[in-house]
């Protein structure tokens, strides 16, 4: 039996699961108001033989071993890379702050390219393109230090140096990986903006940085469409007096508008450029790349990440939650705009000499089988995705992977959201055909590298259950206090440092201490994530406790979507929030007070769901606007996001005592409900 703390954003978790995961059930409700769960899912899938006798990882006792000396354990790790000077510790930790491999010099693109030119890997595949029409491209190991090589002295001869930011603003093409390389190899910090960001969105990540240099592309193709990137890019470039030059891949033909002096075509800098450019040796601690995501208020935070401790984590869990060997096939879904794509599109699996997939567009182009086509094509062997994704391959049917040969995978992957159990056993059956394990990764943008997970030939799996901490990861669930919780729902969080650990915010110090070291005590990491630990030590994530949505995978904040309703001339106030959504994890609902004299119309939340759109981007879009005229507030004049949550999903309201006009609340339900 789970017992659950008192935290009432917790209890608001447990109950969302419950009601939506046919597996959970409420089984007592106790007068205390604390609820009780039994934990219904008791399926469990030992590891097969036929993986585990192959596997990189056996033996069970590497937890233990890991645990006792996690310094020893991540130093192997980073003996496997190439350094220029080898680190003279490998840990200091004056708790928030962390250096890893003290000392230590590398560069990433020499232990991503050239250290498998020089070991016989020079014409293995580093990249396999597809893209959404249907075009493909292959780049060697040597076609991408030919490629990464030349773009570097594009970059130095357009003034990039060491330490500036290049901001990356691109479709899924081989140029991004290219690009970001080629910033390590000079030294240069890069920031790469997911395509689907707005104009708005993208200059104010630009000017956060202050970003020297953009690369762009002319376009890309996403469900059938064309994607105009430079476009969107000409509107954000007007506000952002520190970009210099725009490098522009063309990828689709389409006209765009280069200015003089400062746009310049990739193909034709890349014409004449030196062939060679000598790797910077990067001091461990210098900065790899800036990643922007949501936090709890309205502006993104600049997330850094580092070098040698970087690489190392995401080379060690590439090495064995994915259980990589040479001659796999691997391919994960995600964008290389998020975290996702920079660990396990690029860093990690290139670190690894691995053969990477990579597709433009969009699943369900021209057809839903499209993922299955790749698959068979490639004869994939690794596939990675979201939750979202199966859920939507669920609703799509059986009968579409069955078209497909798809034998060739052995491991599938998982993560940006809890997966339901029923999910995650239509994936076992259905595209793993019960002979794949698939490893329910949790992890974060600040984590940089996944940190709990199955290790594939030594873990039971339990269908929802993201199972354990990686070896040499110490995770807790710890209760409002920080008492740690053997058996029971609280808060994740991480006692012990870790190598690919966010080393700050972007110029924001002091949130980065209040942020993630401040809930308990300064040297504990708090993740912002609720979960519960079973009977046997399994962690079951539950999803964000704080003000962040999660998005068919996507971080939202809800003070992001509710800053960007604001902005516009006709809204007076308004309150966002997360909802429960059958395919993407959640959907947003806004509700809004409109300014005098304005009037509540279709017209009108089309028009500021449009807006919406315009600040941050489609993946922001409000699924439903409500107009309301006023919202549920406390006396102290604090809106209760839970009442409206509990509204807009149209539940048995909780607690209205709080408010300071209960009256509201019926009003509220009567305009949800189209009543009025
Ligand atoms: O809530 C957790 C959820 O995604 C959040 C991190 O989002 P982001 O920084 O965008 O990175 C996503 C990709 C690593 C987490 O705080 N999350 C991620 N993976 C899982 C997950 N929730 C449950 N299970 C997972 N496997």
């Amino acid at each position: 039996m789970l017992q659950w703390g008192r935290s009432s954003s917790l209890r608001r978790l447990e109950r969302t699961f419950i009601e939506k995961v046919p597996e959970w059930k409420e089984s007592k409700k106790k007068d205390t108001g604390e609820l009780t769960v039994l934990l219904e899912e008791e399926r469990t899938i030992p590891p097969k033989p036929h993986f585990t006798n192959k596997a990189n990882i056996k033996d069970e006792s590497i937890y233990e071993s890991a645990s006792k000396d996690p310094e020893k354990f991540w130093e192997n790790f980073a003996n496997q890379l190439y350094w220029f000077k080898k680190w003279n510790k490998v840990l200091e930790w004056n708790p928030p702050y962390a250096r890893w491999f003290v000392g230590g010099r590398l560069n990433i693109s020499y232990n991503c390219i050239d250290r498998h030119i020089h070991t016989g890997k020079r014409n293995k595949a580093a990249l396999i393109w597809e893209g959404e029409p249907g075009e493909e491209r292959c780049l060697t190991y040597w076609d991408l230090y030919r490629e990464v090589n030349k773009f570097t002295n594009v970059l130095y001869n357009l003034g990039v140096r060491k330490g500036d930011v290049v901001t990356i603003y691109m479709p899924m093409i081989p140029e991004l990986p290219i690009a970001m390389l080629a910033c390590t190899r000079l030294g240069a910090i890069h920031s790469v903006v997911f395509g689907g960001f707005s104009a708005e969105a993208l200059s104010d990540r630009i000017n956060d940085a202050e970003a020297k240099l953009l690369i762009t592309a002319d376009g890309g193709y996403r469900r059938g469409n064309f994607l105009t990137l430079k476009h969107i890019a000409d509107e954000a470039l007007q506000k952002t007096p520190t970009i210099k030059n725009v490098i522009v891949v063309r990828r689709g033909n389409f006209p765009v508008k280069m200015k003089e002096g400062r746009d310049h075509w990739y193909h034709e800098l890349m014409q004449d450029a030196p062939s060679y450019y000598r790797p910077e040796p990067m001091d461990s601690e210098d900065i790899l790349y800036i990643l922007y995501t949501s936090g709890t208020t309205g502006k993104p935070k600049g997330i850094i990440h580092t070098t040698g401790g970087y690489l190392t984590g995401v080379y060690a869990t590439t090495k064995w939650v994915f259980d990589l060997k040479d001659d796999d096939v691997y391919w994960c879904t995600a964008d290389i705009g998020w975290v996702t794509g920079h660990s396990y599109i690029v860093y990690g699996l290139l670190a690894l000499g691995a053969t990477v997939i990579m597709y433009e567009g969009a699943p369900d182009w021209p057809e839903r089988d499209r993922f299955w086509a790749i698959i068979e094509k490639y004869g994939v062997t690794i596939f990675y995705t979201a939750p979202t994704a199966i859920r939507a391959f669920m609703k799509w049917g059986e009968e579409l992977p069955k078209k497909h040969n798809l034998s060739s995978l052995r491991l599938l992957g998982t993560v940006g959201e809890p997966i339901n159990p029923e999910a995650w056993m239509w994936y076992y059956k259905n595209i793993g055909q019960e002979r794949c394990p698939i490893v329910d990764t949790w992890w974060q943008t600040e984590t940089g590298m996944i940190l709990i997970t199955p290790l594939p030939g030594l873990t039971t799996l339990k269908p929802g259950s993201a199972t354990k901490p990686f070896p040499g990861i110490i995770a807790d669930v710890l209760d409002e206090k920080g008492n740690s919780i053997s058996v029971g729902g609280g808060y994740l969080a991480i006692k012990k440092p870790w190598p690919a650990m966010l080393r700050g915010i972007y110029k924001d110090l002091d949130r980065y201490v209040k942020q993630y070291w401040s809930k308990w005590s300064k040297d504990i990491y708090f993740t912002g994530d609720g979960v519960k630990r079973d009977e046997d030590g399994y962690f079951w994530l539950l999803g964000r406790v704080d003000d962040v949505m999660n998005v068919a995978g996507h971080r939202i904040s809800t003070m992001e979507v509710e800053s960007a309703l604001i902005s516009h001339p006709i809204v007076a106030e308004s309150a966002v929030v997360g909802i429960f959504h059958e395919i993407k994890g959640q959907a947003i609902v806004a509700f809004v007070i409109l300014k005098e004299g304005n009037k509540p119309s279709l017209e009108k939340e089309e028009e500021l769901k449009e807006h919406v759109v315009k600040k941050i981007g489609k993946i922001a879009r409000p699924e439903k606007i409500i107009f309301t005229p006023e919202l549920p507030k406390t006396r102290s004049g604090k809106i209760m996001r839970r009442l409206l949550r509990d509204i807009a999903e149209s539940r048995v309201l909780g607690d209205v005592t709080t408010l300071a006009d209960p009256g509201i609340i019926e009003e509220l339900k009567k305009k949800y409900e189209g009543k009025e």
